[in-house]
């Protein structure tokens, strides 16, 4: 089947990234949230990434002109029913998500593929909940989206090859790389990543180290672009902590304990850049570690 069409429901941080990637590989556009001011800042975060593009000489303004054309927005979650793709990428809580797909089956078309950009639920279990199961995928973007080589596509148990197949093609077209892993929590990046970023949060507890020296050493010591405390308040710790509860949930290995220290700082609203604060001060005019 030929894809032409994205319908990207959310317009949050990975909402707005994968409409802006999707638009300037050629694909038209359908975003839609709950709110305006959503919708609106997600318009307004596009343009200044793309903007920046254009002045790092990565894209011509021509490109980006063609495609900010090719992004429309919308508040009416059925408007997205006459895409040809689907991606989910609203708030990562399971009820929310199933919410959503519930709401939209009406409107589908019925070669529509479903895809949800989840870091972490049961592509099967929310799968199972739609009336096309075979044509329901896991297209799992990587934080920021426009930089970020890898797009992790996963498998529910009742996907079918023609499904994988159309959703690489967008990947390869989007000129990133897909890499497939199965269904289990996790799939493969949130696996390895987040028990790191949990790991480092119990260094920082025990008092090992502080949010400098952990975020320092490995930046220095192991050449990652980021500290993870750095990396955590980027992705949202909020996030971090959902991701850490189902793999412990779903392996059932102590191993996977959310640090209690992760948990406290998002009991606080401490939620990373989003809010502000978060392992790192972000109100001044540069990041101030809290601990
Ligand atoms: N849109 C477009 N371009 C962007 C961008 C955005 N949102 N954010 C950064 N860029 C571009 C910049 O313009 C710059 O371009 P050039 O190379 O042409 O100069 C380039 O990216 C690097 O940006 P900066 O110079 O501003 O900053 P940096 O060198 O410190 O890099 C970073 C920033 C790319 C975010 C880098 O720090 C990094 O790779 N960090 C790790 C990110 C990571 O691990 N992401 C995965 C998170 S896990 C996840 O997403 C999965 C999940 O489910 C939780």
């Amino acid at each position: 089947m030929t894809i032409k069409s994205i319908g990207v429901i959310g317009a949050g941080q990975m909402g707005n990234g994968i409409a802006h990637v999707m638009a300037l590989a050629g694909y038209d556009v359908m975003l839609t949230d709950v709110s305006q001011d959503a919708l609106d800042a997600a318009i307004a975060g596009i343009d200044g990434n793309m903007g920046r593009q254009v002045g790092r000489g990565k894209i011509a303004e021509a490109d980006m002109q063609a495609a900010m054309k090719r992004i429309e927005t919308t508040l009416a979650l059925s408007d997205v029913g006459a895409t040809d793709l689907v991606i989910e990428a609203a708030t990562e809580r399971e009820s929310v998500k199933q919410a959503i797909f519930e709401d939209l089956q009406p409107h589908l078309k019925p070669e529509t593929i479903l895809t949800s950009n989840t870091s972490s639920i049961s592509i099967t279990r929310l799968a199972s909940r739609t009336d096309r199961p075979e044509r329901f995928m896991g297209f799992h973007f990587m934080n920021p989206v426009p930089v970020m080589q890898l797009v992790e596509l996963i498998r529910g148990i009742a996907t079918d090859q023609q499904t994988y197949e159309a959703c690489l093609g967008v990947v390869d077209r989007l000129g990133k790389t897909a890499a497939s892993a199965e269904d289990f929590p996790g799939f493969i990046v949130n696996r390895i990543l987040m028990p790191m970023i949990n790991e480092a949060v119990y260094t920082l507890y025990e008092g090992v180290g502080n949010v400098k020296s952990i975020d320092e050493s490995m930046k220095l010591g192991a050449n990652h672009p980021m500290g993870p405390l750095e990396l955590a308040d980027f992705i949202g710790l909020d996030t971090c902590l959902a991701i850490m509860n189902v793999l412990h949930d779903g392996l059932a290995d102590t191993k996977y304990r959310p640090c209690p220290l992760l948990t406290k700082y998002v009991e606080a609203g401490w939620l990373g850049r989003k809010t502000q604060r978060g392992f790192y001060d972000y109100r001044g005019e540069a990041p101030v570690p809290t601990r």
